[in-house]
């Protein structure tokens, strides 16, 4: 494994390719208590999402991004919320195993959803503000909890190209690691019950590419097969969740496009990714879905 050099930032050159890494699957047993005792906080979404925070900005039990605080930060240098870390060791331990700079660390709880309404969360994370040219590019992992191996992450280099997507299967131990600023990215969570995700921002550097290469990182693995049925209806069940919303913004007066995940709108009124430091307010990251 290598690193490299790409606007300023070091990556890795496991993630060149495709923008993910699929690791061994964990093979330790954590007590499910790790994450049902945590305490969750409700965030701007859908109410179909919740979050437990194991590190934040300033060790607080919130979910903001570590630029809406004062001062703000970059995704780097998370704080441990105390009360939850006490009541999930296992997961700390293992958010810490790679050495890499952290940042966010939380625990995600999803509610079942479908195929289109992934394909209409999909969004980019903005992980990077606020980083400095010169330090390492950060990304996230993804290590399921529960068991869910008929949900996916699905991941797409172009959000409107289904050529481009990429299902990953999600049992429990799954382990990926996605740049998730630069795929769109949502989960399918198929089931009856929330499927629980340790979530957990990586600054790439040499601990984390060695911490890939120990657990024998890929950088390509087949789609969770979908038939042509399944696909067509969740394009169509997106398509006509994203015309509601156009319609909808647009009685109110508000760019139809705002919201669709592409950053396009917030890129022209900010003159591109550079200046999205000033953007406060402005809600260019979904938390519906990962
Ligand atoms: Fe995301």
């Amino acid at each position: 494994m290598t690193q490299y050099q790409e606007n300023g930032y070091t990556k890795l050159e496991a993630f060149r390719a495709n923008g993910y890494v699929v690791l061994d699957m964990y093979q330790g047993e954590i007590d499910p208590k790790e994450w049902l005792d945590v305490t969750y906080v409700d965030w701007k979404s859908s109410g179909e999402t919740r979050f437990a925070p194991l590190a934040s900005a300033y060790g607080d039990l919130e979910c903001d991004g570590f630029w809406n605080h004062t001062p703000p930060k970059t995704d780097k240098d998370g704080v441990w919320v105390d009360s939850q870390v006490a009541l999930a060791p296992t997961l700390v331990e293992r958010a810490k195993e790679p050495g890499a700079n952290i940042g966010r660390c939380r625990i995600i709880e999803l509610l079942p959803n479908q195929y289109g309404e992934t394909l209409y969360n999909f969004h980019r994370d903005d992980n990077n503000r606020l980083n400095p040219e010169g330090t390492g590019w950060i990304v996230r992992g993804f290590f399921n909890l529960t068991h869910n191996p008929d949900s996916v992450m699905v991941l797409r280099a172009d959000k409107d190209d289904p050529s481009t997507e990429t299902r990953i299967a999600l049992p429990a131990g799954a382990q990926l690691i996605v740049d998730t600023q630069r795929l769109y990215h949502a989960v399918w969570h198929q089931g009856d019950a929330p499927r629980y995700c340790l979530i957990t921002s990586w600054e790439s550097g040499p601990e984390l590419d060695a911490y890939i290469e120990k657990y024998h990182g890929v950088s390509y693995v087949e789609s969770y097969p979908l038939t042509d049925e399944e696909l067509a209806a969740g394009e169509a069940l997106a398509q006509a969740k994203r015309d509601a919303r156009a319609a909808a913004l647009a009685a109110r007066g508000q760019d139809p496009r705002f919201g669709d995940g592409t950053l396009r709108v917030l890129e022209e009124q900010m003159g591109g990714m550079d200046s999205m430091d000033s953007a406060t307010g402005m809600e260019t990251e979904q938390l519906s879905e990962a």
